[in-house]
């Protein structure tokens, strides 16, 4: 007995944006879930940061442990998606690499994983501050903030890397919709 693979480009996918809190993370991620949302052959789930946060973590702080749990619920998630053949774009800072690599474990036996490490400088991303959280981490009414007091292991192992110094957000996602493409998770036929 031996089981068929449907290609990759009708199996379930989650894409996974990870970096820290300003570097554009949602903005890519919206780009690309309006993309397969035009495309409409698999359904799309987009799970920002912060809209998870709000919905499915409100309890959570940003401990380790927190951290951890907030990541897997997400995984939870995006992997039942993946399992069933639906596209899940998921864009949390997820620090540690072991987790991270724990995503990837978990995802890869039900359909694509793919990282997206969007490595915007932190200057610039304390520079933007669009949510005031970066000042209010240096002058440390926040504890334990990604980049500033707490740790970002970035990544020795992701399948794209977005230089957002150079690339306006549509040729960035350009450039994750052509390693989709060379990877056989989208068509060649000019849809997503
Ligand atoms: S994660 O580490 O658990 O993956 P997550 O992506 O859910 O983080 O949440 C990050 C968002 O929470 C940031 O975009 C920012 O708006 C907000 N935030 C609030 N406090 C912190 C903090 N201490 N560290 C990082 N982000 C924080």
């Amino acid at each position: 007995m031996y089981k068929v693979c449907p290609p990759r480009k009708e199996q379930g996918l989650t894409l996974f944006f990870t970096w820290l809190s300003g570097s554009g993370k949602s903005t890519f991620a919206k780009i690309i879930y309006a993309k397969f949302i035009e495309e409409g052959k698999r359904p799309v789930t987009l799970l920002d940061g912060d809209v998870v946060r709000y919905n499915l973590s409100s309890e959570l702080g940003f401990s380790r442990k927190d951290r951890y749990i907030n990541v897997n619920r997400i995984v939870f998630v995006a992997s039942e998606i993946t399992k069933n053949g639906g596209i899940a774009i998921c864009a949390p800072i997820a620090p540690y690499d072991s987790v991270r690599k724990e995503v990837r474990d978990e995802i890869q036996p039900l359909g694509g994983f793919i990282l997206i490490h969007v490595d915007t400088p932190i200057e610039v991303c304390e520079e933007r501050d669009r949510k005031g959280l970066y000042a209010k981490a240096r002058a440390g009414i926040i504890k334990e903030f990604t980049g500033i007091s707490d740790p970002y292991e970035s990544p020795d192992d992701a399948d794209v890397v977005i230089d957002t110094t150079v690339l306006s957000p549509e040729q960035a996602a350009q450039q994750i919709l052509l390693h989709l493409e060379s990877e056989g998770y989208v068509g060649t036929d000019g849809g997503a």
